[in-house]
């Protein structure tokens, strides 16, 4: 049966500039025959439950990754192609596959992973091998063409997310190897309208970008492990970005807002720490964490990590400062501002906040507490009270003086 299938994996793994993606092989083989082969990237954005909250971790598929004889096949009359990466203790990636004679398409995305692998998921609340299975995938090509996406696409399957990237692959293959045909996605036909060789002619004809104005006020709210909120926030972000730009090949300083109906969340409450973690499309990650120190009952923002795999970067950007001390509030209370607040965190990027509330801890009825007032809020309240009183005070002064000046020259009048 599908055992006597000869498998093999080959497995050409590098790392990218900061080290941090692999680039993993992997094919399917009936005797000589190669039928499925990839090659690709795969990152894996999974929630888990631990017993006071909830966590998502990112793990990308690494290159001891191998395929799995058993479960792998080419397919026969009655089975679908699969196509069936293992990992670590007990986690999978598998692909199946169908065709209709002029295209084919990954029918069905399967995701295994073992919460028992404390390295990846510590502290879960449960020991259980998870699977997971997604029948919108997306991907599909023409046969006998290699399917080409350079673009993370992203696939939602159960509470889990995941990322391809610099993707070829190709199944009912007619030959031992990729065909050199390629079925291009659309992400990438859109994205990479002018290739790298004419950057350097195109820059002096390229808009600079257009700022982005005052970014949307997004509501954003973290859930216990029992679904009560523990952790509230309504804010709008905007991301002050400096790296160097491929296409116009020096640094440049980016303003980006973050779009609060593009941005999903996730994130965790301990009773200390408390973190909001916004994701746009997995090439934008922020991490936000709140800490609170028990003895003075004050928390403040005390981390922010940011992590962006934009397509004009060289190299996936991430910026983190674990000592910071922004919105500082007492327990029990909201953090309020509603004047615009740049909040540093390393030279290549600050975060700028617009009317912010948030509250990262004690959040009763999924409402937010009496808000505490940021001191630029109070100062700006404070100026048309100073501003009215110096306008009173100049109408008295006028006003005496003209009573004054009245009295003496109608006593002026009498002497005469
Ligand atoms: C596979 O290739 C080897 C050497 O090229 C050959 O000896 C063998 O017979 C082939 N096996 C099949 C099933 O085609
Ligand atoms: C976490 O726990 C909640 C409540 O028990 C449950 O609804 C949810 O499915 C769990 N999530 C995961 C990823 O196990
Ligand atoms: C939910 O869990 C938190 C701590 O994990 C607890 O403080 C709270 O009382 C729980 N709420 C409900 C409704 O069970
Ligand atoms: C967010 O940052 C905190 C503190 O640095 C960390 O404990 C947490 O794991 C991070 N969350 C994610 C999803 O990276
Ligand atoms: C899950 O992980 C644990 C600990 O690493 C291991 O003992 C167990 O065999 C794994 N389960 C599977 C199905 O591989
Ligand atoms: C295969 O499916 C595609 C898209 O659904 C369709 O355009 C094509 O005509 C189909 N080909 C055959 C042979 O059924
Ligand atoms: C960043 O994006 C590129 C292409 O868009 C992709 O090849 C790479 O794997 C991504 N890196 C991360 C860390 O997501
Ligand atoms: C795909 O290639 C194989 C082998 O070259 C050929 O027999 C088949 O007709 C091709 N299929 C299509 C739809 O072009
Ligand atoms: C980028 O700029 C450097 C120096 O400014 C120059 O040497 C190099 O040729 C430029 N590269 C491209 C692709 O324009
Ligand atoms: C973005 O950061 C740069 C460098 O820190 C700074 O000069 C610039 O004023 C900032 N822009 C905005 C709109 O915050
Ligand atoms: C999000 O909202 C903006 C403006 O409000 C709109 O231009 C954009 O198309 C929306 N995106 C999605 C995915 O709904
Ligand atoms: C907590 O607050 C107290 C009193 O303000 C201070 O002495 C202590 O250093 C703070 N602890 C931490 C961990 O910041």
């Amino acid at each position: 049966m599908k055992l006597h299938h000869s498998l093999a994996v080959l497995i050409i793994a590098w790392f990218s500039v900061t080290g941090h993606i692999q680039a993993v092989t992997l094919e399917v083989k009936e005797g000589n025959t190669t039928c499925i082969k990839a090659e690709l990237s795969v990152s894996f954005t999974i929630t888990y439950n631990t017993s006071s909250s909830t966590r998502t971790v990112q793990v990308s598929l690494p290159d001891s990754s191998t395929v799995e004889a058993g479960s792998s096949s080419c397919g026969t009359a009655s089975s679908s192609p699969w196509l069936v990466a293992v990992f670590g203790p007990g986690h999978a990636l598998g692909l199946g596959f169908s065709s209709n004679g002029s295209l084919y398409s990954v029918a069905t995305l399967m995701l295994q992973y073992n919460l028992s692998d404390t390295s990846i998921f510590p502290d879960a609340d449960s020991p259980d091998v998870v699977t997971v299975v997604s029948s919108s995938v997306g991907i599909s090509a023409t046969i006998n063409t290699t399917y080409r996406c350079d673009s993370p696409t992203a696939v939602s399957v159960g509470g889990a997310t995941v990322t391809f990237s610099g993707m070829k692959l190709e199944a009912y293959m007619p030959g031992n190897d990729l065909s050199p045909t390629e079925s291009v996605c659309i992400a990438d036909q859109t994205s990479t309208t002018a290739p790298p060789t004419t950057a350097s002619t195109t820059t002096t004809t390229a808009l600079p970008p257009t700022p982005p104005g005052t970014p949307e006020r997004g509501t954003y709210s973290v859930n216990n492990i029992n679904g009560t909120v523990c952790l509230l926030a309504r804010m709008g972000l905007q991301l002050n970005v400096s790296y160097f730009s491929l296409s116009q090949n020096k640094t440049i300083q980016e303003l980006v807002n973050l779009s609060p109906n593009e941005t999903s969340v996730s994130g965790s409450c301990e009773p200390s720490s408390a973190s909001l973690v916004l994701t746009q499309e997995q090439i934008t990650m922020l991490n936000l964490t709140f800490t609170l120190n028990s003895t003075s009952n004050k928390y403040r923002l005390s981390a922010i990590t940011l992590l962006a795999n934009w397509s004009d970067m060289t190299a996936p950007f991430l910026a983190s400062n674990t000592s910071l001390d922004y919105l500082r509030s007492t327990l029990g209370r909201s953090y309020m501002c509603n004047a615009e607040q740049t909040l540093a965190v390393v030279p290549t990027f600050s975060l700028n906040t617009f009317r912010v509330q948030v509250q990262p801890f004690e959040v009763t009825t999924n409402q937010f507490a009496t808000a505490e007032e940021c001191q630029i809020d109070q100062t700006q309240m404070l100026i048309p009270i100073i501003v009215g009183a110096a306008l009173a005070g100049l109408v008295l002064i006028v006003l005496i003086a003209y009573l004054i000046g009245r009295k003496r020259s109608h006593a002026g009048y009498q002497t005469i």
